[in-house]
């Protein structure tokens, strides 16, 4: 098992090396993350490239036994290439080229900016392709993060066009799949199509679309570079990573794609960063670990970044409690991490990152946080045979790329989150002791009992056939609101009701809707059993029972919630944003049908059993005893 930091030692005086990693050892830590934003130090001019620096740490990091995972540096760029080639800069939808300074504000589809990158990968990772202490390398460092998954330059504008191209060999075809009869948008050529840069209301919905596939293809592209640049020169004990940050399902990529292309997946969990006054619930920590289990469909993944102290930019916010955040760590192993590296060393005293809390803050001392990630070291490496085993779940929540996208592109209702729907899928099960996957939609069904599609719009005809083979084989499946009104088109089905390709499946469609701002109330028999909110949909019934109806006048006579025998299993349709009573029934009623053992929620307890191990964890305030026998 690795344990370690994200070390920075290009940061501090070199004096300072030995004493650092052997406090690192001190710690129980035995590997450092190195090198990702140094590109300068490895290429101060053109061609030149000295990793001397490297060589001196990796010396010293190896006579302690400590491995190595380095980072290519491809984030942040030297000032003398940005000066050079100032088109490598990506620039915003105002047409604002970022400026040097920041990171990450490249552009993907620059072809200088590709050359370069792959020029300096080359050479670091044949470098070190002999270096036994070098155990993994890191791509980059979190693709999309921080508003860099979208660029409007020339570039990109030329690369879009030849995509669409691609896609659509002739321009009637996108005409037609677009609708550009709408508002006389009717394209003669494929030089005439814009990206959807601001304009008066908005941009038509097929192509904002296709571009942010474009962008998630864009994406692709230039990580897959990279990956074979340093799978061509990397020595054989070598593997690759890349580090996905959080707030993935507001990124305009597809992670699970390039999760494909990697050894294994690597996660950045921050529960707290920035301004926020409080940390993120423990169901939403859980839901972004167990998306980071799903990313390659091995079942696990490597945390490279763990938080420890507050963290933030300009702004900072909460600080996590004494033993909070060894807390969130330990919950990461429950879920499925299988290696752990903390973020950072130490704070730094210069630069943009001052409020970047570390292990050790600028005191250079070893105060609490030290002794935390000590005795954590300590305790998790104890179980290191234990946590081999991954995590197994019979319960899994789908998301969609193109669907996640066509909800950002349209929320329909002011107060719609894509994330906050899967978190109020995620948490009835989290909460009841229930571990849950969150798995792309191509990845196989086989295994699951249950099988959550939150607010799958864009539904097509190869999935309905997965969902329906899964049904009558006996599996419990739950949609939520607005299921099957779109193509991949990202229009709406016609000459249908509502849920479109899957109404023979949920055995009720859709007479009406209306998007909510404030809750509405529910009913069950006659009597108030929650509330709705986000949007509703008002359900008639086919062939599904109905168990829920709405409570206000008109429109009692509707269901919010129904559930239908298919084959083997059952469909159940949940016409609204349930809140956390409607959703444990919900939950509930699954879990039963598919013989799931479940536990009544224990307001801050979570419990997770992996392999011989069981997790017991307390995320409230206050002390607690447990006293079930297990
Ligand atoms: C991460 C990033 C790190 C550092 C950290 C600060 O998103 O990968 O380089 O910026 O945040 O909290």
């Amino acid at each position: 098992m690795y344990l370690g930091v994200d070390y920075y030692p290009e940061h501090w005086p070199k004096a300072f090396i030995d004493s650092d990693l052997d406090r690192i050892v001190k710690m129980n830590g035995n590997m450092i993350r190195i090198g990702e934003f140094a590109w300068h130090l490895m290429e101060q001019k053109e061609g030149d490239f000295d990793f001397s620096f490297f060589d001196h740490v990796i010396e010293k990091a190896k006579k302690r036994g400590i491995a190595v995972m380095f980072g290519t540096p491809t984030a942040t760029f030297p000032a003398w290439l940005a000066t050079k080639y100032p088109d490598i800069l990506s620039e915003d939808n105002r047409q604002t080229k970022r400026g040097f300074g920041g990171r990450r504000q490249y552009c993907y589809n620059s072809d200088v900016y590709n050359t370069y990158a792959k020029r300096i990968t080359r050479a670091l990772v044949a470098h070190y392709q002999h270096e036994p202490a070098v155990v993994a390398w890191q791509i980059d460092n979190e693709f999309g993060h921080e508003g860099s998954d979208y660029c409007y330059c020339q570039q990109c504008e030329k690369a879009f066009r030849v995509y669409l191209k691609d896609t659509y060999k002739t321009i009637d075809a996108l005409n037609e799949a677009y609708g550009t009869i709408f508002w006389g948008q009717t394209y003669n050529t494929f030089d005439e199509i814009p990206l959807p840069k601001p304009t008066i209301t908005v941009h038509n919905p097929s192509l904002r679309l296709d571009h942010d596939r474009f962008r998630s293809e864009s994406l692709y592209r230039f990580a897959k570079g990279q990956i074979d640049e340093v799978r061509l020169h990397k020595g054989d004990h070598q593997e690759v990573t890349h580090n996905f940050s959080g707030g993935f399902f507001e990124k305009a990529y597809d992670q699970s794609r390039i999760a494909k292309e990697l050894d294994f997946v690597s996660y950045d969990n921050y529960p707290v960063w920035g301004g926020l006054k409080e940390p993120l619930s423990p169901a939403e920590i859980a839901m972004t670990l167990s998306y980071a289990r799903g990313l390659k469909g091995d079942h696990q993944f490597w945390i490279v970044e763990q938080l420890m102290g507050a963290q933030g930019h300009d702004v900072i916010g909460y600080l996590p409690r004494p033993n909070q955040a060894k807390l969130w760590a330990y919950q990461a192993f429950a879920q499925g991490c299988q290696n752990m590296l903390f973020f950072r060393y130490r704070g730094m005293d210069k630069g943009a990152e001052q409020f970047c809390y570390g292990i050790i803050d600028q005191d250079n001392e070893e105060t609490r946080k030290y002794r935390e990630v000590q005795a954590f070291f300590s305790d998790i490496k104890a179980h290191e045979e234990a946590l081999k085993d991954p995590l197994r779940s019979d319960v899994a929540v789908v998301y969609d790329y193109d669907n996640i996208r066509s909800w950002s592109i349209q929320t329909q209702s002011l107060t719609m989150s894509f994330n906050n729907e899967v978190v109020r899928v995620f948490e009835p099960f989290h909460s009841r002791q229930v571990p849950v996957d969150v798995i792309p939609s191509d990845r196989s069904f086989d295994g699951y009992k249950v099988i959550v599609f939150p607010v799958m719009q864009i539904l097509d005809q190869g999935l309905v056939s997965r969902i329906e083979a899964f049904v009558q084989g006996g599996g419990q499946v739950l949609f939520t609101f607005r299921t099957g009104l779109k193509d991949r088109n990202n229009n709406i089905h016609f000459g249908c009701k509502q849920p479109g390709l899957v109404s023979h499946l949920v055995g009720a469609v859709v007479s009406e809707i209306e998007s909510l701002q404030e809750p509405v109330d529910l009913c069950a028999d006659g009597m108030p059993c929650g509330q709705g909110h986000v949007f509703r949909e008002l359900l008639s019934l086919t062939t599904a029972k109905g168990h829920v109806t709405y409570a206000d006048e008109p429109f009692k006579a509707y269901y919010a919630f129904t559930e239908n025998q298919v084959g083997q299993g059952h469909v159940f349709y949940l016409g609204t944003g349930g809140d956390k009573v409607i959703m444990g029934d919900v939950a509930e009623r699954m879990l039963k049908k598919a013989d799931i053992p479940y536990e009544m929620p224990n307001k801050g307890i979570e419990r997770v059993k992996r392999g011989a191990l069981t997790f017991e964890m307390n995320h409230d305030t206050y002390a607690v005893r447990i006293t079930q026998k297990r």
